[in-house]
């Protein structure tokens, strides 16, 4: 017999406590905690009846399956992170805090599919159906075919898509809005959006239709309430940026069937978003480099180079304790960097004040950018400016060595694809013994190699006006 039974459940992760507590034991966070009736169903007839196990059929782990087919959306920045394009039966859930722009991506993305031939569902369970069109209106998509519903019942959505045609692609904007009869708990709450998610990728599987469920984001970046839904889903991807920035990233967190490294790089403009196939040139302004403090650095985010600005500012603290702010990178990392300046080259910074910016909100994850964050601070503290022809990149370890980091050729092709004629980076790992002639214009970058933080200090310093003001020095220099 199935019997009611009050639990209460953290609203982040989905735990269930045997009474109320103002912190939930299992992931943390604070007055996350609500009471939810649940249905609790004793053990089901079946596994009480001592039912003997069908057999399974065991396979090989070699053999040939089949790719995945796939439907791309022709929107290539979209195409590349969801992993070549949409896999039918699949399930996407994509995050972002609210107004980044989710819905207006997932209706041009819509709007292609059905522009291709695709049968398209868009089902809001936030706004009027009305509003959909406005919106699909600004954006100049409405000649589009995409089927539109205002619902929020599962039960009545699933009901609705086994009509017809099956649908390629069904967007349900947003999963939190979702509630299903099946549980009895209020609508917004974990059990019910997990058990609406389960039931849309319930159908997903068997009717073999794509669904892209929206979640929305915490202020601490979590994707709110269904935590246990990116368990479920087959990719997560993240759709981030800022208010005070244009464009916006989208990030593939989790993927079964694609890489978890790739990025797509959109630019919000007046008419929806917009594709950005050079993200390089969005984040490396013109003005800022030149200036003691700034330096260039030769990223990688998944198979693509991303050339961004990396800004240092070292100033004397007038505090007791020196305060160290970073904006897009992570502070331990800093601080890492800060340590081995100290220990293998002398250059204290205990009295200063360290602030870093990764220019135009871009986060940087790699460790490669170790190098050009130490060329930064060092430049800045030196008031030497780096030459504006220049890109780094190059892991930096405890012991002060400089290692060298993957994929250096793209980097430096890219660079030298947007006019950089110099590159300050570890001499590259020698590729499995045949030397292989350089690329012509991976060639066009002058190489300074650096085997150590030391090489990096001495070559900055060289370039310091506090040393050129110096007669004596000056003399010798000339
Ligand atoms: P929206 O897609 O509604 O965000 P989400 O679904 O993630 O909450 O985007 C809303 C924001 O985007 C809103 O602040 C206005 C802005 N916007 C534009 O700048 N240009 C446009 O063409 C559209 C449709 C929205
Ligand atoms: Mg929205």
């Amino acid at each position: 017999m199935a019997k009611r039974a009050t639990s209460f459940v953290c609203q982040v992760c989905g735990a269930v406590h045997a009474r109320w507590q103002g912190r939930c034991d299992s992931c943390g966070s604070w007055n996350s905690i609500s009471q939810e009736e649940t249905v609790t169903g004793s053990v089901p007839s079946s596994q009480r009846a001592g039912r003997k196990g069908r057999l399974i059929a065991l396979e090989a782990l070699s053999g040939s399956s089949p790719d995945a087919p796939r439907t791309r959306f022709g929107i290539e920045e979209l195409d590349r992170v969801a992993g070549g394009g949409l896999v039918a039966g699949s399930v996407l859930l994509i995050g972002g805090d609210p107004g980044i722009g989710k819905s207006t991506l997932l209706i041009q993305a819509s709007a292609a599919l059905a522009d291709a031939g695709h049968r398209v569902i868009y089902v809001s369970g936030e706004e009027a159906v009305a509003q959909v069109r406005l919106r699909a209106e600004r954006l100049g998509l409405s000649g589009s075919s995409v089927e539109l519903a205002a619902e929020t019942n599962v039960e009545d959505i699933v009901a609705t898509l086994a009509e017809g045609r099956t649908p390629a692609l069904v967007v349900i904007d947003s999963i939190q809005t979702m509630w299903t009869d099946s549980a009895e708990s209020a609508p917004g709450t974990v059990t019910q959006v997990r058990s609406s998610a389960q039931i849309l990728i319930r159908y997903a599987k068997r009717a073999g239709a794509a669904v892209i469920l929206v979640g929305h984001v915490t202020k601490d970046g979590q994707i709110a309430g269904p935590r246990v839904v990116e368990h479920m889903v087959d990719a997560v991807l993240s759709f981030e940026g800022d208010g005070a920035h244009q464009f916006r990233i989208l990030r593939a967190q989790k993927n079964r069937f694609g890489p978890t490294d790739e990025i797509g790089v959109f630019e919000m403009t007046g008419l929806g978003l917009r594709e950005v196939a050079n993200p390089s040139e969005l984040f490396l302004s013109q003005g800022d480099r030149g200036a003691p403090g700034t330096a260039v650095y030769a990223g990688m985010e998944g198979t693509r180079p991303v050339l961004v600005e990396i800004q240092a500012l070292v100033v004397p603290t007038s505090l007791g304790t020196p305060r160290r702010a970073v904006v897009g990178w992570d502070p331990s990392r800093l601080s890492m960097v800060l340590a081995v300046l100290e220990a293998r080259c002398g250059i204290k910074l205990g009295g200063h004040d360290v602030h870093l910016n990764v220019a135009g909100g871009f986060r940087i994850t790699e460790p490669a950018a170790d190098l050009a964050v130490a060329a930064a601070l060092v430049s800045s503290l030196s008031g030497a400016a780096l030459p504006v022809d220049t890109v780094h990149f190059g892991e930096i370890s405890l012991t002060g060595a400089v290692r060298a980091v993957s994929h250096s050729p793209l980097r430096m092709k890219e660079a030298a694809k947007l006019g950089f004629t110099r590159a300050v980076a570890p001499e590259a790992k020698s590729t499995g013994g045949k030397s292989s002639p350089r690329d012509p214009a991976e060639s066009a970058l002058a190489l300074e190699s650096v085997a150590s933080l030391g090489d990096l200090v001495a070559g900055i310093a060289a370039r310091s006006p506090r040393r050129a003001q110096r007669p004596a020095q000056a003399a010798q220099e000339g």
